[in-house]
């Protein structure tokens, strides 16, 4: 009997066991992760998320041919052919909205195969394209040229749309295009895609079995880093190679970005951000933008949420918390994360970055917004200062004296 007691005490208290396991400890941690979320949204009501890169515009080109009367960005593309079917589609304003993003850096790109032929025309054509998304959606979306402006975007709560020029083959190696580029509303100029240009070495350099083009930057390729700097236009260095990162760094007077790179140390591709360089970024007051990629954050096609963390982490370890940002590349690529499958999915990775106590809500604000913020301005502040000295406009020879003996689809009549 009294065994039997025992007994009944024993699958009571089993039972006991179970309920907690089976039942509260799940409710517990949803009711940590709802807590956490919660917490996110706060963030990010006071503190606009912004991303550093998005294809969308080169989607729009290759599905509908810049057609915008075609393109429903209100609606769910993910009921609208072919963005339905498109592994490459993760981006419309509802999902955005969902995903608490407050300002996009949206990519104005030419194939590296326009180089030397219509690569400037194709970017005034996405840059242009850009423009219209953003007249046509005026009730949701404004374009935005300063860092003030992010945040006034933000409080107006619309979509801060900034334009970035994906490529430094766009600009067809002349400082007039690059300064009509800024004109236009560029606030970033990407110095290669994944081509060597006549001035600048891209990451495919840096790969086994691979030799330099140049070695970094060419003597134009300072003056181009110069003359963003003077123009308040923010160097990024995604896709160029570890020599040229190391000339851009030496060179720029204000902060460089990585708009959408991970962490070399993590996954060695090519197109990520070596230990050595990120201590520089910190020196240079600069920013590593996260990008999602698989093939960058686990060397594969596959990843997840917590792939992605350990990237952030890494970055915030080497660099420091002001310089880790977010640049996801939504839009241009075909594989993505287990948990960020599109631009929704952003307030999810908050949450599971304030799993640890490490992350307080001010770092998060910083990752989040705070930190592109923080270096725009201080890109403002040194074109500011050089007007003040009366640094004027580098004076180019037109064609420009250094480029490396290559055959060019050029107007060479009189040009005056
Ligand atoms: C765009 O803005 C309008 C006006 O505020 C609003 O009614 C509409 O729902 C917004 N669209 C999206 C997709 O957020
Ligand atoms: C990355 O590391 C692997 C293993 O060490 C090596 O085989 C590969 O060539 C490296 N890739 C790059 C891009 O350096």
């Amino acid at each position: 009997m009294k065994s039997r007691k025992y007994h009944k005490g024993f699958v009571l208290c089993g039972l006991c066991w179970l309920t907690i396991v089976n039942f509260l400890a799940p409710v517990c941690l949803a009711k940590n992760f709802e807590d956490r979320l919660q917490r996110v949204r706060k963030i990010l009501k006071e503190v606009p998320l912004i991303d550093g890169h998005n294809d969308l515009p080169w989607n729009i080109r290759k599905f509908l041919k810049n057609q915008l009367k075609d393109f429903r960005f209100g609606a769910d593309l993910r009921e609208i052919a072919p963005w339905s079917t498109s592994a490459w589609s993760h981006t419309d304003l509802k999902r955005l909205k969902e995903g608490m993003v407050s300002a996009q850096f949206w990519s104005a790109y030419a194939p590296c195969s326009s180089q030397h032929l219509d690569a400037v025309q194709l970017t005034l054509e996405q840059i242009d394209l850009i423009r219209r998304l953003v007249s046509i959606y005026s009730r949701n979306m404004t374009l935005v040229t300063t860092a003030s402006g992010i945040e006034a975007s933000h409080r107006a709560g619309k979509l801060a749309s900034l334009i970035g020029v994906e490529g430094g083959h766009s600009i067809g190696t002349s400082l007039s295009v690059l300064r009509m580029f800024y004109q236009l509303g560029a606030r970033y100029l990407t110095l290669t895609h994944t081509c060597n240009t006549p001035w600048a070495d891209c990451c495919k350099v840096d790969e086994p079995g691979k030799v330099p083009h140049i070695g970094g930057l060419s003597n134009f390729g300072t003056l181009v880093v110069a003359e963003m700097n003077r123009l308040g236009m923010i160097v990024d260095l995604s896709h160029v190679s570890v020599p040229t990162m190391l000339d851009a760094l030496a060179t720029s007077k204000a902060p460089v970005i990585f708009s959408h790179s991970s962490a070399h140390a993590i996954c060695n591709s090519s197109r990520n951000v070596p230990d050595h360089v990120l201590k520089r970024i910190a020196v240079n007051r600069g920013l590593v933008m996260v990008a999602f990629f698989p093939h960058f954050i686990k060397c594969s096609e596959r990843a997840s949420l917590s792939d992605v963390v350990a990237h952030i982490n890494h970055i915030r370890d080497v660099a420091g918390i002001d310089h880790v940002g977010i640049g996801a590349g939504y839009d241009g690529v075909n594989l993505v994360p287990e948990g960020l499958e599109d631009v929704s999915k952003y307030p999810y990775l908050f949450a599971e970055l304030m799993k640890s106590d490490r992350w307080s809500d001010e770092d998060i604000a910083k990752l989040a917004g705070k930190n592109l913020i923080r270096v725009f301005e201080e890109v403002e502040a040194v074109r500011d200062q050089m007007e003040t000295q009366g640094v004027p406009p580098v004076d180019q020879s037109i064609p420009p004296e250094d480029i490396l003996g290559r055959s060019y689809c050029r107007y060479s009549g009189p040009r005056t």
